[in-house]
């Protein structure tokens, strides 16, 4: 069996798991200059306990995980965890979204544990940009790793860009560039309502037709089938070995399709990013849960999957986890 049926006729095989909320950078739209309080060590889910999660996930049809944060590359162990993930019945597919900065130190040992496919966030390829609007991070040691993650055979390489009004909007065209060159994905985010609440505004938000029109101007792109549902839709220039990829997170033309259940870093099972209900799995996981009870709430949380979102500034800052806890 893959995957299972929600209400709205879509199907559910793909789980994220934010594996620690704990990040190395601190990008100024996700987390305030002196972090988010992490969350305590022992609220964090044990690989043990993801593991078993997972293992019961694959049971009712999840095929596909993605393992991110925070930073995933913090957490000490990760290829074991891959390694665990992967050798689980009906899983098919393991990945990882990452700011790359630790990349280059653990992609081998990762690719050897059966890591197929990373996603990295890199929003400017000016290294004083980068610095800033990471607070601090070294922008040649994503490169680094991203050429490592290459060696190591890592495809596709997915390089996710948030592009702001007024900060690195001149740089949309500079990325779609790439793909003329490399292999890669470039994937164009909508700024979200979502994370750091002072920094996001109605006129920083740039919407994926603006960001489509920049990308245009460069040469004219050609719409690109994908084969498996996700958030974004594909194009490309023309013989160009990458694609590039429009993912409209706000204004919402994916919900329809959306295949994904979300866990965070301390065990609530999230039905969509923007939801505020939670199904806290590592309470009944620790109050002595069997597997029955695990796949009971799993299928609870695709049933009351909403249709769709209704992201809007005020309630997504009011409300809502930060990315780092959601695993974005
Ligand atoms: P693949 O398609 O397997 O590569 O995964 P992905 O695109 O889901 O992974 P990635 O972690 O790169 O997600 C990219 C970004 O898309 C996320 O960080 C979010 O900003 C956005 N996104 C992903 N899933 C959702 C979702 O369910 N709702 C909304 N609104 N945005 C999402
Ligand atoms: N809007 C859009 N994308 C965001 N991310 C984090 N915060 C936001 C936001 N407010 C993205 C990161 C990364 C992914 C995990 O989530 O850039 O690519
Ligand atoms: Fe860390 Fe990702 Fe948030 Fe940047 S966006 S601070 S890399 S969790």
């Amino acid at each position: 069996m893959s995957g299972i049926a929600d209400r709205y006729e879509r199907t559910i095989d793909y789980l994220r798991i934010s594996i620690t909320d704990r990040c190395n950078l601190r990008c100024i739209y996700c987390m305030p200059s002196n972090g988010i309080k992490p969350i305590e060590h022992k609220e964090v889910l044990s690989y043990e306990e993801i593991i078993r999660i997972v293992r019961v996930a694959s049971c009712i049809g999840v095929r596909k995980i993605r393992l991110t944060g925070g930073e995933p590359l913090t957490r000490k162990d990760l290829p074991g965890l891959v390694s665990a993930i992967n050798s689980i019945e009906g899983i098919e597919d393991v990945s990882l979204t990452t700011n790359g900065i630790l990349l280059k130190q653990q992609i081998g040992e990762l690719a050897g544990a059966g890591l197929k496919r990373i996603n990295i966030s890199l929003d400017s390829m000016k290294p004083e940009r980068y610095a800033e609007i990471t607070r601090g991070g070294r922008l040649e040691a994503v490169w680094e790793g991203i050429k490592e993650a290459e060696a190591a055979g890592i495809s596709p390489i997915k390089i996710n860009m948030v592009p702001i009004r007024g900060f690195n909007e001149d740089e949309i065209a500079d990325f779609a560039r790439l793909t003329l060159k490399f292999p890669y994905h470039i994937r164009f985010i909508e700024f979200m309502p979502i994370g750091a609440k002072e920094i996001w505004s109605e006129a920083k938000y740039i919407p994926t037709e603006e960001i489509k029109n920049m990308v245009s101007e460069v040469a004219p792109i050609y719409s690109v089938k994908a084969r498996k549902s996700g958030p974004a839709r594909y194009f490309r220039f023309e013989n160009a070995p990458g694609v590039i990829g429009f993912i409209s997170a706000v204004t919402h033309h994916f919900c329809n399709t959306c295949n994904r259940l979300r866990l965070t870093s301390d065990g609530k099972l999230r039905p969509c990013l923007f939801s505020e209900t939670e199904i806290d799995l590592r309470s009944a996981i620790r109050d002595g849960a069997d597997d029955h009870e695990i796949e009971r709430m799993l299928k609870l949380a695709v049933e009351i999957k909403p249709e769709g979102h209704q992201i809007s500034h005020e309630r997504s800052f009011n409300h809502l986890k930060p990315m780092s806890k959601i695993g974005g």
